[in-house]
C-alpha cells in the first residue's frame, strides 16, 4: 500500500505549495466571473419582469446588455467558468487522497450543480430573443440558473469549511449537518454580497470603459445604468467588512495565522478604498474611476482567495508533514522545519517516533500485551522523565527482564531513536490518563 502511494504521487511539501498556488490562481479565474455572471443574471431577470409589467424600455435594454456582458459566450462560459472548477476539485482530492473526506463528495456535487446553472444561463441568454414568444420558459431559465448557482456554491462553501475543520472530517456524512458551521454561512454571505458588488462594480466598467459595449453616455439609459452600478456596489461593498470579520472570528483556532490577519486587514481596507471611490463618483458623475474601482474589486478577490488557501493550507499543513514523513524522502525533515516553527517540531518529532514504533517497535511490542518483547506498559514507567535512559536502552540493549531473551542491536539512526522515545513517553502519559478516567 505504501509501496503504490510513493507511485502514484510522491507527496512533498513543495508538490502541495505548487498546489496551493495553481488552487489560487483558479480561483481567481473563477470566482471574479462567476460572481458577476450571477449577479448579473439576477438583476437581468429582475429588470426582465419590470419591463413585462411597466413595459419600459430602459428596462429591457439593460435586462439584455446584462445577460450579454456577464455571460460573453458559451466558450468563456467554459473555460472561466466549468474548467477552472474541475482543476480545483481535482487538486482538493489529490492533496487529501489519503484521507477519506466526505467534503471531495460535496465539491463533486457542486460541480454537477454548476454545469446545470450554466446550462440554464445560457439557455436564458440564447431566448432573449424569443422572449416574447415564449417569456414564461425564458424567465424560469433564468430564475433556474441562479438558483442552480446559488445550491453550487452553498455547497461549495460548506465542503471548504469542512475542509478547514479536520476533526469533522470523518463524522459528516450529510451537508445538511453543517448548516449549524457559522462559519460555512459567513463564508457563504460573504460571496453572495462579493457577487453583488463586483457586479455593481462590472456594470461601471464594461459599460462605461469597455470599447466592445461602451454605451452613449449623454443619454437617459447612461444615467440610468450608472446609478444603478454605484449604488449596487456602495451598498454591497459597505456589507463586506462586516462578513470579512464574522468569518474570522469563526475560524477554527488551527486555520489561524499571522498571515490570515494580515489578509483580512488588506479586505478591510481595500473595500474602504473601493467605498471611497464609489462615493466620489456619486457626489460627482464627471468623475471616471470605473477602471480602479474594478481593478481593486479584482484584487479584493485575489486577497480573497489568498486568505481562504492560508487557512486550508494551515489546517493540512500536519497532514502534509505526515505524508513527507511517510515519503521518506532524505531531506524531508529539513522542509518540516522550514514548514513548522520550532515549537511544532517536538510534535513533528511524535509523529515520526509514531512511524518508527509502528514499523519497528511494533514487531515485537505490543502496548498492552506479551509478545517477543514484554508489554511496553510495564516496562515504560521506570523511564518516565529519564527519556535519555531509554534512548541508551534503544541505542544499545542490555539483559534486563527475566523470562524474555534479549533484545537485539536495531541499529536505528539517531534521531529515529530520538523520536520513538519522546513518542513512547507521551504515548504512555495519554495511556495512564485515559485509564484515570475509566476508573
Ligand atoms: C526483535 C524483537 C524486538 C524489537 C524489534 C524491539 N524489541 Fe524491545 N525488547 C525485545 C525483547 C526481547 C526485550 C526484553 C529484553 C530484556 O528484558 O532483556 C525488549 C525490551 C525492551 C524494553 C524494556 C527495557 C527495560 O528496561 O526493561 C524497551 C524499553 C524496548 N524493548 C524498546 C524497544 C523499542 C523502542 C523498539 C523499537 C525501536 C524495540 N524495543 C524493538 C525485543 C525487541
Amino acid at each position: 500500500m505504501l509501496i503504490v502511494d510513493k507511485y502514484i504521487l510522491p507527496p512533498s511539501p513543495e508538490h502541495f505549495l505548487i498546489l496551493k498556488y495553481i488552487l489560487i490562481l483558479m480561483l481567481m479565474i473563477h470566482l471574479p466571473f462567476v460572481s458577476m455572471l450571477i449577479g448579473g443574471t439576477f438583476f437581468s431577470v429582475v429588470f426582465n419582469i419590470l419591463d413585462k409589467k411597466k413595459q419600459n424600455r430602459i428596462y429591457l435594454n439593460f435586462a439584455n446588455d446584462l445577460i450579454d456582458t456577464v455571460a460573453v459566450n458559451r466558450s468563456v462560459g467554459f473555460i472561466l467558468g466549468v474548467v477552472p472548477m474541475l482543476v480545483v476539485t481535482l487538486i482538493y482530492t489529490q492533496i487529501l487522497y489519503t484521507v477519506n473526506v466526505s467534503a471531495v463528495n460535496f465539491l463533486i456535487y457542486s460541480l454537477i450543480l454548476l454545469l446545470l446553472g450554466f446550462t440554464s444561463l445560457y439557455f436564458y441568454k440564447y431566448t432573449f430573443h424569443l422572449r416574447e414568444a415564449v417569456f414564461g420558459v425564458h424567465i424560469f431559465s433564468g430564475i433556474l440558473g441562479i438558483i442552480f448557482f446559488l445550491a453550487a456554491y452553498f455547497i461549495f462553501s460548506i465542503s471548504f469549511s469542512l475542509l478547514l475543520d479536520p476533526g469533522e472530517w470523518r463524522f459528516v456524512k450529510n451537508p445538511v449537518e453543517l448548516i449549524s458551521y457559522w462559519n460555512a454561512v459567513s463564508k457563504y454571505l460573504y460571496f453572495i454580497v462579493s457577487s453583488l458588488a463586483i457586479t455593481g462594480g462590472g456594470i461601471l466598467f464594461f459599460f462605461f470603459h469597455w470599447s466592445e459595449r461602451k454605451i452613449d453616455h449623454d443619454s437617459e439609459y447612461s444615467g440610468f445604468i450608472k446609478n444603478f452600478g454605484l449604488i449596487l456596489a456602495l451598498i454591497f461593498t459597505l456589507l463586506q467588512p462586516v462578513l470579512c470579520l464574522w468569518n474570522l472570528a469563526t475560524l477554527p483556532e488551527i486555520a489561524i495565522s499571522q498571515e490570515v490577519f494580515g489578509f483580512s486587514a488588506i479586505a478591510l481596507f481595500l473595500s474602504l478604498v473601493i467605498s471611497y471611490m464609489l462615493c466620489a463618483m456619486l457626489k460627482n458623475p464627471e468623475k471616471k474611476l470605473g477602471v480602479h474601482i474594478f481593478s481593486l474589486f479584482l484584487l479584493t478577490f485575489l486577497i480573497t482567495a489568498l486568505n481562504d488557501q492560508t487557512t486550508f493550507y494551515n489546517t493540512i499543513k500536519e497532514h502534509i508533514v505526515l505524508m513527507a514523513v511517510r515519503a521518506e524522502e532524505p531531506s524531508s525533515e529539513l522542509k518540516i522545519r522550514e514548514l513548522t516553527g520550532a515549537a511544532e517540531e517536538a510534535q513533528v518529532n511524535v509523529k515520526k517516533g509514531e512511524m518508527v514504533f509502528n514499523s519497528i517497535c511494533s514487531a515485537c511490542h505490543s502496548f498492552d500485551r506479551r509478545a517477543v518483547g514484554p508489554p511496553f506498559k510495564m516496562v515504560l514507567p521506570k523511564y518516565q522523565n529519564k527519556e535519555d535512559e531509554l534512548k541508551t536502552f534503544v541505542r544499545n540493549p542490555s539483559k534486563k527482564n527475566p523470562g524474555y531473551p534479549s533484545m537485539p542491536k536495531l541499529g536505528l539512526k539517531e534521531d529515529e531513536i530520538a523520536s520513538v522515545a519522546a513518542y513512547l513517553l507521551q504515548r504512555l502519559q495519554t495511556e495512564s490518563q485515559k485509564q484515570d478516567i475509566s476508573k
